[in-house]
């Protein structure tokens, strides 16, 4: 009786203990997801503070000046249009045109490549943060894993017999020492591993080729090739700032690549990592990346734009770029929305920076020289655009952006700034310039007056940024 109580009292103890044990743990889970969530919201905010990054498709697609893998999959006929040489070349044969652009990391060799040379621009240009392809869908890394022999290190690609052929390594080293954030682009899908595509079948589109439900095993080795190739990113490349996965098809429940696992395993290496799981949505998106477009008004979460300079994601023989002042336009108005920008250049197969994108380069830093101060580290200020004029704020500080009409090259005499006003007394100043500028209301908002000696030698080109001290209210 006695006993019998006192094991019932044991066994109320371990209860106890186990159930404390229990809450302890919950609470700890949920404290520990509390501290991540209030990490990420800090570096979100750094995020948003850098608004500009550079954004380079490279690998050996570059070879034949084509999109960007998509033309491996039969279906996306828009990746293989009627006058791509290496499509005509091969009759139109989509087994051969496959074999052969398979085979492209056989010829890849980038003789002309100085990453230092890349930096140096991009920096130029005020770009904060850096995105590299380290593998897109067509499966060949350009980075120095074991988990496949297609990559540009193993001896089949004539790269590997250079000094420093892991390029991604090459490439983050030196941006990271110019002062760029590293943010690696990572293709979750894999048109090359016979986990995703099985070689026993025929594969026409951007998904397995198998029933991942019915194969759990195949599927498995798949995540476990995804799991481990994202571990040698997070672990032999230095400090990562942003994961930006792509291959968004590769989501619950046929693709499964399970992102909790990744997102846990990651930040063991990287704390603070900010994580894109690109348009899957939930706690692995942490910002959302339109791409090739700018939303139409500022947005609730933070988002990020990627726009090619040209045409194509990769390099394209006589690619049309935007132009410098198409771009910097670009560049104001995704920030006046609240976003960031990354932009993209497709460097060539020989690893250069095409002509054309560093002339680009040059002037966009030229433009943001002089009027820096009104892009990094703002924020959205209503009404954020208005007619030609956009807006931005800085604390107290709030910036009006005059976008130039097509071939004006001048401030206009007077600037109707509409739904902003300056603080009572302030001044206003044209950046770039030393004169105080006279100011009227005007309406729901002001007109400034351009002094001639400014319009004689504008201090930029393309945007004029007029700069005010703002009232109270103005302020968060
Ligand atoms: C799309 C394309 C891909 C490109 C990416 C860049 O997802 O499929 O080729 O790399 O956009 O944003």
């Amino acid at each position: 009786m006695l006993r019998s109580t006192m094991v019932k009292a044991h066994v109320g103890v371990l209860l106890c203990a186990v159930l404390a044990c229990y809450a302890a743990a919950g609470a700890e889970m949920s404290n520990a997801e509390k501290d991540l969530e209030k990490r990420l919201a800090k570096r979100l905010e750094w995020f948003q503070d850098m608004k500009f990054g550079f954004f380079v498709h490279w690998g050996i697609y570059s070879q034949w000046g084509c999109i960007e893998s998509w033309p491996l999959i039969e279906e996306d006929k828009w990746a293989r249009p009627d006058d791509l040489p290496p499509w005509v070349e091969r009759k139109k044969d989509m087994e051969t045109f496959k074999r052969d652009y398979r085979a492209l990391n056989r010829t890849f060799n980038p003789r002309k490549f100085e990453p230092r040379t890349w930096a140096e621009a991009a920096k130029y240009a005020g770009m904060k943060y850096f995105c590299f392809t380290t593998k897109h869908h067509d499966g060949f890394c350009m980075f120095d894993t074991k988990q496949t022999d297609y990559r540009i290190t193993y001896p089949d690609c004539p790269y590997s017999r250079t000094a420093q052929p892991d390029v991604a390594k090459v490439l983050f080293d030196t941006f990271r020492d110019e002062g760029f954030a590293i943010s690696a682009y990572f293709s979750k899908s894999d048109w090359h591993h016979p986990a995703y595509w099985s070689p026993d079948a025929p594969a026409k589109t951007r998904n397995p080729n198998y029933d991942t439900l019915k194969n759990p095993e195949q599927w498995r080795q798949f995540v476990d090739f995804v799991h481990a190739q994202i571990e040698e990113l997070m672990t032999g490349y230095g400090k990562v700032d942003i994961l930006w996965l792509d291959g968004g098809q590769v989501r619950p429940p046929q693709q499964d690549i399970q992102m909790d696992r990744v997102a846990a395993m990651a930040r063991s290496h990287q704390k603070n990592l900010l994580i894109v799981d690109r348009t899957v949505g939930g706690k692995h998106e942490n910002y959302r990346t339109p791409e090739q477009e700018v939303p139409d008004k500022p947005q609730q979460f933070v988002w990020e734009s990627c726009i090619t300079m040209g045409e194509q994601w990769s390099y394209k023989p006589n690619d049309k770029y935007k132009s410098s002042r198409q771009l910097i336009h670009l560049l104001v108005d995704v920030v006046a929305k609240g976003g960031n920008l990354i932009l993209n250049v497709g460097p060539t197969s020989d690893g250069e920076l095409p002509p054309g994108a560093l002339e680009r380069l040059r002037d966009i830093g030229d433009w943001m020289k002089t009027n820096g101060e009104a892009i990094y580290k703002t924020r959205v200020l209503p009404p954020y655009k208005s007619g030609r004029v956009c807006f931005t704020r800085r604390g107290g500080t709030g910036y009006a952006i005059y976008l130039c009409e097509d071939g004006q090259e001048t401030p206009p005499r007077k600037v109707a700034i509409n739904g902003v006003v300056p603080k009572r007394g302030s001044k206003v100043r044209l950046l770039g310039a030393k004169e105080q500028l006279r100011w009227e209301r005007e309406g729901q908002g002001i007109s400034v007056d351009v002094p001639q000696s400014v319009i004689e030698s504008p201090p930029c080109k393309h945007a004029f940024v007029f700069k005010m001290a703002l009232d109270e209210g103005e302020r968060d």
